[in-house]
């Protein structure tokens, strides 16, 4: 058993911690909308009213909050984890925030605590089942001791130093947005062929957009786009993704084209909504009604 915080129950952060503790784990968590914590407490977790309160005595901090912004101010605002953890514990970052924000975290630690940065791919049902895939940026001697823990919530894989985990997760999300928009502009052409929806649907099924097509038919076809991955954190992805790799002199034109559809879907009040959204956007935007 481990004495454990985890700070951010979103849709991700709620299943994690669920696991932690079914797992029999000690767990304290926090979160800013003090509420969402309720679930967790009826499990078994002690609730802390800051997120110094929550580290205070944890070996391990879990984060998996929204921004890179939003971390700092977790870790290094007032009352912030940095000012409850102790020597030899460590913070494993699992929020989307992509390497700089990661290597640029790690010095601002106390001396004595840890980072390790361990982002995931998979939504809501994968954190449910504990089949997150989890990639870890840290030491071999780091990875071995989290490794346990980890297995948990799905396949962890060492991938490298400090923020190669952060790197990985924005290289294989940088393929999602592209996806999504991929389908809503075909979708796009077939209205405008005015084509029957449900044929065009089992037609891209068994396409190169198969997987995307499949997993969001059902919120395409009813128009509920009911959230597992809320727009506005996949345009927080895209920022991510064009700066991380502006800054390494590289230019992603069909990133950047994504990140301002998904800006303008946000603009439109989808941002709150599933990702798959932005294909009512794209399809609405399409269309001279
Ligand atoms: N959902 C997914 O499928 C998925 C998959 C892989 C990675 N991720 C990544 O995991 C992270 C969390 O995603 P999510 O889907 O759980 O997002 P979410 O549901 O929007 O949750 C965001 C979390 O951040 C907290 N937060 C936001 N602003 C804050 C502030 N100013 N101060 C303190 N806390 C604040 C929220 O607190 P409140 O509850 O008070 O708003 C909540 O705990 C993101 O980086 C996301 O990109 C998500």
């Amino acid at each position: 058993m481990t004495k454990l915080a985890v700070c951010g129950l979103g849709l991700l952060g709620r299943p994690i911690a669920a696991r932690l503790v079914e797992a029999g784990h000690d767990v304290t968590v926090w979160n800013r909308t003090p509420e969402k914590a309720d679930p967790l407490v009826e499990l078994g977790a002690r609730r802390a009213e800051t997120p110094e309160e929550a580290a205070a005595g944890a070996e391990v901090v879990v984060t998996v909050l929204s921004t890179p912004e939003v971390l700092d101010r977790v870790v290094l605002g007032p009352q912030g984890l940095a000012a409850g953890m102790g020597r030899g514990s460590t913070l494993v970052e699992m929020s989307t925030i992509g390497p700089d924000a990661v290597q640029a975290l790690a010095p601002r630690l106390p001396e004595g605590v840890e980072l390790v940065d361990a982002p995931v791919l998979g939504s809501v049902p994968q954190a449910t089942e504990g089949t997150l895939k989890v990639f870890v940026g840290g030491s071999a001697e780091q990875f071995e001791r989290l490794r346990p823990l980890l297995e948990v919530l799905g396949t962890p894989r060492h991938i490298g130093p400090l923020g190669s985990g952060a790197a990985m997760k924005l290289t294989v999300n940088s393929t999602l947005g592209p996806l999504m928009a991929a389908l809503g502009e075909a979708l796009a052409l077939a209205d405008a062929f005015g084509l029957d929806q449900g044929a065009v649907m089992d037609v891209l099924a068994d396409s190169a957009l198969g997987v995307t097509t499949k997993g969001k038919r059902g919120r395409i076809e009813s128009g509920v786009f009911e959230p597992n991955f809320r727009l506005d954190m996949a345009h927080k992805d895209s920022v991510l993704i064009t700066e991380a790799a502006a800054r390494r002199g590289v230019d992603l034109p069909v990133a950047r084209a994504v990140r301002d559809v998904l800006a303008a879907a946000e603009r439109q009040g989808y941002g709150d909504q599933d990702y798959s959204a932005v294909i009512a956007h794209i399809r609405g935007a399409g269309t001279t009604r």
